[in-house]
């Protein structure tokens, strides 16, 4: 019998040479190759949505950056997201990216608010896939918090230098006269004004959400994420603390304020109807108080109000529920530690068994990751600075853990430890 012959095999249907990963990069190998991976970890076992397998159940949380060219993603984005894809995580989500300019948070922040932003996005889908990663894009309208000044912008590192307010003026490339919210309460004293949405405003913002999924289709995203999460336009309308309004979408009644959320996630459900549709959520404002007072009045939006929204959202089709917290109150009191947020996502899963739930918030270590999965606290964990200080987080992980996943086949020299069977 003629031996194969020995090639570097390509990825197929590549636009490019990349040599192909068998399993992909961060996938666990069959137990039959290491007796070490019978019982794989939570962390490293696929996860389907909607017939899209994600190879681990590590996610890269969404993450601004910036440095955008008028919405539209640079060699930056390549750069660092194609980094992700090379070192091993189950999943992608882009930043928060407007779906209108005016619902951008900074004047660099990405967008898909116009055909010309596909191309950029598309290569680097198509370089994410190449290295068999699953990549999706947080759709966003910042609402009363657009706006105002990227980070490094407001105040340098050493703070030898800091802006007087938040707010991106226009000769700072801003738009401080359009900046929209349920009602006219600026987030706090040194962001812009917000008018008051009309009944026109609220559908033009739902159609340019249609309109950005119409566009994620065509450059072949594997999911789509909607942030309603962070006090931007969906979470302010959410809140009975940004949302005083008197009409169908506002006020203290429950129902009205999750009016315009819904329907905007139901109209993206019917136009994205065969993939996966994340909502990433606030379960809580953290302001001081409870949420409900003792006369039944709803003070803040928490967790009681948030199990309510994830069923609605359940109803409609929503795929998953990426648990966040906090962004709407400025004078928020939040006490942080290792996986903080994890027991809302607890609670919104005790809620909603069938519900995929993501854990996010001072996620670092890989057996705590691992413990939030495997006590069925949430379904997935989705990482941001951790993954910043450590962009082979899935690597290092799967080696604490003890399981063999697959390297890149260029980074494996530095992995032979993770691959040796022994
Ligand atoms: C640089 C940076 C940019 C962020 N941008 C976004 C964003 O675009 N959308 C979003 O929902 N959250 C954003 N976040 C929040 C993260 O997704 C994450 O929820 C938060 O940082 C907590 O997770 P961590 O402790 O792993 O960083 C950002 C965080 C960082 C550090």
């Amino acid at each position: 019998m003629p031996a194969e012959p020995c090639v570097n095999t390509p990825v197929p249907g590549a636009d490019q040479y990349y040599p192909l990963n068998t399993p992909d990069i961060g996938e666990a190998f069959p137990p039959e190759l290491y007796a070490r991976n019978k019982d794989l970890p939570k962390l490293f076992q696929p996860l389907t949505l909607k017939g899209v397998t994600f190879k681990n159940r590590i996610f890269v949380s969404p993450m601004c950056q910036y440095s955008s060219d008028y919405g539209h993603a640079t060699d930056w984005h390549l750069v660092h997201l194609g980094g992700y894809a090379t070192r091993g995580v189950g999943a992608i989500c882009i930043e928060a990216s407007a779906v209108v300019p005016e619902g951008r948070i900074s004047p660099e922040d990405a967008g898909l608010w116009t055909d010309s932003q596909i191309a950029p996005l598309q290569r680097i889908v198509n370089f994410v896939h190449a290295q068999g990663t699953k990549i999706g894009i947080q759709l966003a309208h910042a609402g009363r918090k657009a706006s105002t000044l990227a980070p490094w912008v407001h105040s340098n590192a050493p703070r030898t230098k800091v802006a007087k307010s938040q707010v991106a003026h226009e000769d700072e490339n801003g738009w401080p006269d359009q900046v929209y919210g349920p009602s006219e309460i600026p987030f706090a004293s040194d962001y812009p004004k917000p008018k008051a949405m009309t009944e026109e405003d609220i559908q033009y913002v739902e159609d340019a959400f249609v309109s950005a999924v119409e566009r994620c289709k065509k450059i072949g995203f594997d999911f789509i994420e909607l942030h309603m999460a962070h006090g931007y336009l969906f979470h302010s309308f959410l809140s009975p603390l940004s949302n005083v309004r008197s009409d169908v979408y506002g006020g203290p009644a429950l129902e009205n304020r999750l009016r315009f959320p819904l329907r905007a996630a139901a109209r993206v459900r019917s136009v994205w109807a065969d993939k996966p549709l994340f909502v990433r959520i606030s379960a809580t404002d953290w302001a001081e108080g409870p949420e409900k007072g003792e006369d039944g009045v709803w003070k803040q939006w928490g967790i009681e109000q948030s199990k309510v929204f994830v069923g609605e959202c359940e109803k409609i089709g929503v795929d998953l529920i990426d648990c966040s917290s906090g962004g709407n109150w400025a004078a928020q009191k939040i006490t942080v530690g290792e996986g903080y947020q994890v027991p809302f996502a607890e609670a919104l899963k005790k809620a909603h068994p069938n519900m995929i739930v993501g854990a996010v918030g001072m996620i670092t270590l890989p057996r705590s990751a691992e413990s939030f999965l495997s006590s069925g606290k949430a379904d997935v964990v989705f990482l941001a600075r951790e993954l910043i200080r450590n962009p082979h987080w899935a690597l290092t992980a799967a080696k604490e853990l003890g399981v063999a996943v697959k390297p890149a086949n260029q980074y494996e020299r530095g992995w032979a430890e993770l691959v040796i069977r022994h």
